[in-house]
């Protein structure tokens, strides 16, 4: 067994090794001549937790003061407090509010749930990065703890390891919702990866720290989105979520890519997460003639009045109770990251296919901060916006199809390999970005629910220009001769 002091021993010649590598070497290391700890009790697998519980301070930190400085700032170094300050504290609750094998590699009773000793109280460095002792003894690359940057609900490390169950549900939901899934294309190709995938996402961000999987290929996991020691921003997030200065927000990072034609493009036509732009009144091709100019037309959606932007409706926390009993049953934490989740009978959200009523979906994202009065409120809002994006969407058809019988596929006016762009591809990219916005899943009940929500007006505005310009200039027919022009969705329609 080691001893104190051939620790203590040990430490200047760290200093002098340290010296010789400074080229090398972190700057926001600070070796310290103290002892940094005491010998793990037996049975703690290792971990060695608080080096000074009262001001909590970890082992870790005595060396890496940048990442303590940051990590005492999040809501894991309050976990032991939050826990006993619930009034239900028991022994079964005590492994995901401390240091224990939960979140990391360790897989039998470790830490706290092996000794119930206070020095492993509260989620420390060790919960993610595994157990340091032999990492502190000899501070070299080939001891290095590193944590995990993947999860999912069979891995036995990582954060779903205690962000899980019927209360804090994350990992579950996560793991079903786009983000959980990699289309493998895409997640591996240089222009497609920074953010189809959780690595490619990560380099492109400047985070070219170490952890276990550096060099693989993984999903948009919790620590691509969460920073797991900084708390600059609320939720422990990289990005911002609130204001609408979309070059901040942590979705529009991805949610943005071919937001208007790209006539150098074979996929130019193709809108291609335009969510940001069109809830920011900047999406779609606007076509000559059309009196608006870019970001003039914002749905209170994406006002400044929506403080959480995207996240208000994509990441909508709400609680499912049991029918009968009225007892808690499920805590819904939004990380399916649908608006408008499909859920079971008994009102939990699931990842099925369904209608778009209010049993077969929950609502509950759109009645935050007051905004909507009830799920039928809002429902009713949707349903008269997508009726209206219909027509447009129909009308405009009708007359794309008079200009070239196989619209977008090759040979005619609407042909995005041909390299020259017409008003025909203008409109057909108008009415795609209407009708399924970027989603790849064209789910017949869905079609114009994003563009109703995300900007119903500019959608309509661009839809209505589209089918001027296109009668206009192909001399085509509308359905109807007297055809009124004019817009059906009104401001004050919700
Ligand atoms: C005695 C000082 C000391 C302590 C205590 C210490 N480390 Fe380190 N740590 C180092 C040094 C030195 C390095 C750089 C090693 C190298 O590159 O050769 C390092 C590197 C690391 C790295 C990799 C950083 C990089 O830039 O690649 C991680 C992660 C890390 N330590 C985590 C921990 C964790 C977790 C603990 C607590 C269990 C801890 N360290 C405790 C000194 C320490
Ligand atoms: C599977 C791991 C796990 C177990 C077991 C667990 N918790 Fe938690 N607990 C968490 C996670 C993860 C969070 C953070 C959830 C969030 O932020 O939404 C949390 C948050 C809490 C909070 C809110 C903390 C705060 O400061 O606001 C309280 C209170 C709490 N838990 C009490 C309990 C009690 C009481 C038990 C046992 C009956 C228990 N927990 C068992 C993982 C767990
Ligand atoms: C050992 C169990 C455990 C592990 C592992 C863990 N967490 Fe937590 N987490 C908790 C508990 C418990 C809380 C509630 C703490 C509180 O607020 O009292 C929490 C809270 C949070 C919060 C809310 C913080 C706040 O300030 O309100 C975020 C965000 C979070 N965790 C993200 C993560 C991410 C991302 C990972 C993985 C990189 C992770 N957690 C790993 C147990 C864990
Ligand atoms: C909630 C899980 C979690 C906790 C708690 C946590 N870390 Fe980390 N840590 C990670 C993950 C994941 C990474 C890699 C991604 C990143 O850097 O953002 C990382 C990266 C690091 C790195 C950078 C490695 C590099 O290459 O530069 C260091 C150093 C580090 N952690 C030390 C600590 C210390 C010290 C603590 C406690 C004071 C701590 N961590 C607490 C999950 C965690
Ligand atoms: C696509 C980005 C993204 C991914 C991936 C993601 N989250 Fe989140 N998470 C968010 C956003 C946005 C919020 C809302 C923060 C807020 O409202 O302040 C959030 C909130 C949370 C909270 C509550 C924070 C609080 O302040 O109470 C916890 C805990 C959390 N996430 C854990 C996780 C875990 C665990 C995973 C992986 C299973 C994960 N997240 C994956 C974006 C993400
Ligand atoms: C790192 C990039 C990245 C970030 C950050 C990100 N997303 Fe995503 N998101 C994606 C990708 C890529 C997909 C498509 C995944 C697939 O289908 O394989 C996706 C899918 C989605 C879907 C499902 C779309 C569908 O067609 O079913 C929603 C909804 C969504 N994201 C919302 C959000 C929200 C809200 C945020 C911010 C809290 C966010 N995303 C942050 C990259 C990202
Ligand atoms: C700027 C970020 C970004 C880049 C770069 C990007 N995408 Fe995407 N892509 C997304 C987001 C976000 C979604 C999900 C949007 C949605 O569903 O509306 C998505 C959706 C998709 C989908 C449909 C999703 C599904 O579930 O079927 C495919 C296919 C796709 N992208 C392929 C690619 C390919 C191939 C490339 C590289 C040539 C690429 N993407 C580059 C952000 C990006
Ligand atoms: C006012 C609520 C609300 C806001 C704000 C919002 N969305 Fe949506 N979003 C929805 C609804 C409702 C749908 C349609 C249902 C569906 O497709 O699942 C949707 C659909 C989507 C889709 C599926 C593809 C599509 O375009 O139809 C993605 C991806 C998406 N939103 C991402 C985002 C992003 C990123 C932001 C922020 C820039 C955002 N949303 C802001 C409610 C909202």
């Amino acid at each position: 067994m080691r001893t104190l002091t051939s620790r203590i021993a040990f430490l200047p010649l760290l200093v002098l090794a340290l010296t010789s590598l400074s080229a090398c070497v972190d700057e926001k290391i600070v070796y310290r001549d103290r002892e940094l700890f005491e010998d793990p009790p037996s049975g703690a697998a290792d971990f060695i937790g608080y080096s000074d519980q009262e001001a909590k301070l970890t082992v870790c930190g005595n060396c890496h003061v940048e990442k303590q400085g940051e990590w005492a700032g999040t809501g894991h170094a309050e976990a032991w407090e939050g826990l006993q300050a619930s009034g239900a504290a028991q022994t079964f609750c005590e492994g995901c509010h401390t240091v224990s094998e939960l979140g990391n590699a360790v897989t039998e009773a470790g830490g706290y749930n092996a000794t119930q000793d206070a020095r492993y109280e509260d989620v420390q460095c060790e919960s993610c990065h595994g157990p340091g002792l032999d990492h502190v003894t000899n501070p070299t690359r080939a001891t290095i703890p590193l944590a995990p940057m993947t999860v999912g609900l069979e891995n036995t490390e990582g954060c779903g390891e205690c962000h899980q169950g019927t209360h804090h549900p994350f990992v579950e939901q996560w793991e079903e919702s786009g983000h959980g899934t990699l289309i493998g294309f895409a997640a591996g190709r240089d222009g497609c990866k920074n953010c189809h995938s959780g690595n490619g996402a990560l380099a492109s961000w400047g985070v070219n720290t170490n952890y276990k999987e550096a060099g693989e290929t993984f999903e948009i996991t919790c620590a691509v989105c969460h920073d797991p020691h900084a708390h600059d921003n609320e939720g422990q997030l990289r990005f911002p979520i609130g204001g609408v200065a979309i070059e901040d927000n942590l979705c529009s990072q991805c949610h943005n890519r071919r937001v208007e034609p790209d006539p150098g493009s074979s996929h130019g036509l193709e809108p291609h997460a335009p969510e940001t732009a069109l809830l920011s009144g900047d999406a779609g091709w606007f076509p000559p003639g059309l009196t608006i100019e870019r970001g003039d037309i914002i749905a209170s959606h994406g006002s400044e009045g929506n403080e959480d932007l995207c996240a208000t409706c994509h990441v909508a926390s709400f609680t499912v109770t049991d029918k009968a009993t009225g007892d808690f049953a499920f805590q819904a934490v939004g990380h399916g990251f649908n608006a408008i989740p499909c859920v079971d009978a008994d009102g939990i959200p699931n990842n099925e296919d369904c209608g778009l009523s209010t049993t077969e979906r929950s609502y509950e994202g759109c009645l935050g901060s007051g905004c909507h009065s009830s799920p039928e409120a809002a429902f009713s809002a949707l349903q008269s916006a997508t009726t209206s994006l219909e027509f447009w969407v129909e009308e405009l058809k009708g007359l794309l199809v008079q200009v070239d019988p196989n619209l977008a596929s090759s040979g005619g006016e609407i042909d995005a390999t041909d390299g020259k762009f017409t008003l025909a591809e203008g409109a057909y990219f108008n009415m795609a970005m209407a009708e399924f916005g970027g989603s790849g899943r064209p789910d017949p009940r869905l079609a114009y629910a994003g563009a109703a929500v995300h900007n119903p007006f500019l959608t309509e505005q661009l839809l209505i220009a589209s089918i001027k310009v296109v009668k206009e200039q192909y001399g085509v027919q509308l359905s109807s001769p007297d055809l009124v022009l004019e817009r059906r969705i009104l401001p004050d329609g919700r």
